[in-house]
């Protein structure tokens, strides 16, 4: 029996990775080095076949934890960050334009820019915290005659702040346009339902809320439109054609899949569901609830939301202390052991909107293994400070 890995640090930047793993992540991925260590998907002996298998297992519980028809549909990325640019340069290689939020991480405005050859062909809308018809409307005045696609996260990774999503999917499909969403910071966390939210593709990464291993992300299609392809290469199908395979998963899948990181995604997603989601969300956001209720409290805390909810946030929380860099506060953290994440977080679009351009926000972003306790410990630290 693998033991989960004792905890070496008041760990707090698990909007980054979570951390601990769950000690059935650590043993599933043991059993894909092992029990399942051959190249799944190339070979004929029994070994192989059974890793193909348990990948394809691992596409069956993804596909049922997000209301998705077609296990076939879930294709497997190195990282959120490689799922968004396949859609985003696959949907927009021709022309067209999308709507974002100002929230956006890199993941999305990046691969925007680079196809933005003579002028930008994003369109940005304001969100407005806890308010979704405001924020919808901000969308809706955002879609011009060649807009394609609406592409958003679901949850800042700086704030917390939680986006409509299942209205703004509503718009996109009453406008006739594709509803793309990044779930780096809700998957896991908060419920995601393709079909209920009307997402035609859904980018995810495998190691925060799902507690996979590094390394493994999905993107989930609920579209029957073909997108042109990223990268090419042999996916052990058709070999003897020279065109990529039109048929998914192998179509976005060329190369050898991690099947080890596959396999500690698969028992992340049953942890997951075996927790309960609603279990997770309420832990977490109580975890953060509590601490910005004691920040408020401290004269020298800036704090940049309103108090976070099951409603309108991500368990995520950003702050600062007055006359101070946020690197600065979380070197101080450091010393004490606990561990944060500082600085733009690759999003500089949200602390453009939250003015905290140029020093940076401290998050703090907890995991069901945080505890009360070292809520009270982070709390104490930064009232010494
Ligand atoms: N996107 C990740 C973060 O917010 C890595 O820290």
């Amino acid at each position: 029996m693998i033991q989960s890995t004792p905890k070496s640090c008041i760990y707090f930047d698990n909007a980054a990775t979570t951390w601990p793993k769950p000690s059935c992540v650590l043993a599933a991925v043991q059993r894909g080095m092992t029990v399942y260590g051959a190249n799944p998907g190339r070979s004929g002996y029994k070994m192989a076949f059974a890793a193909s298998r348990e990948i394809y297992s691992c596409r069956e519980a993804a596909a049922d934890f997000f209301n998705l028809d077609n296990p076939a549909n879930v294709i497997f990325t190195q990282n959120c960050t490689i799922s968004l640019n396949i859609v985003i340069k696959g949907l927009l290689k021709y022309g067209g334009r999308a709507v974002v939020s100002d929230l956006e991480h890199n993941a999305v405005i990046r691969p925007l820019n680079s196809l933005s050859i003579k002028e930008p062909i994003f369109d940005i809308a304001c969100v407005t915290p806890g308010d979704t018809q405001k924020t919808v409307e901000a969308f809706r005045g955002c879609i011009k005659p060649d807009t394609r696609a609406i592409i958003c996260l679901h949850a800042s990774n700086v704030s917390g702040v939680r986006l409509p999503i299942r209205e703004i999917g509503e718009l996109a499909h009453m406008y006739g346009l594709k509803f793309v969403v990044d779930g780096a910071q809700s998957a896991g966390v908060l419920p995601i339902d393709m079909k209920k939210d009307s997402i035609d593709y859904l980018c995810l990464p495998g190691h925060k809320g799902l507690y996979s291993p590094m390394g493994v992300g999905m993107l989930l299609c609920n579209s029957e439109l073909q997108l042109p392809t990223l990268i090419e290469g042999g996916t052990g199908s058709l070999s003897l054609e020279m065109s990529q395979p039109q048929e998914l998963p192998d179509r976005f899948e060329s190369g050898t899949l991690n099947t080890a990181g596959i396999c500690g995604l698969h028992a992340g997603i049953n942890f997951v569901k075996n927790k309960g989601i609603d279990n997770i969300a309420s832990h977490e956001i109580n975890i953060i609830k509590y601490i910005y209720q004691r920040l408020c409290e401290m004269k020298n805390v800036i704090l940049y939301t309103a108090c976070p909810d099951l409603i309108n946030s991500a368990p995520v929380l950003a702050f600062n202390l007055k006359e101070r860099q946020s690197e600065e506060t979380a070197q101080l953290l450091a010393s004490k052991g606990i561990a944060v994440r500082a600085g733009l977080h690759c999003a500089p679009c949200a602390h453009r909107r939250l003015g905290t351009i140029k020093t940076g926000t401290v998050r703090l972003a907890p995991s069901t293994f945080t505890t009360f306790r070292d809520a009270q410990y982070v709390c104490k630290v930064i009232e010494n400070i």
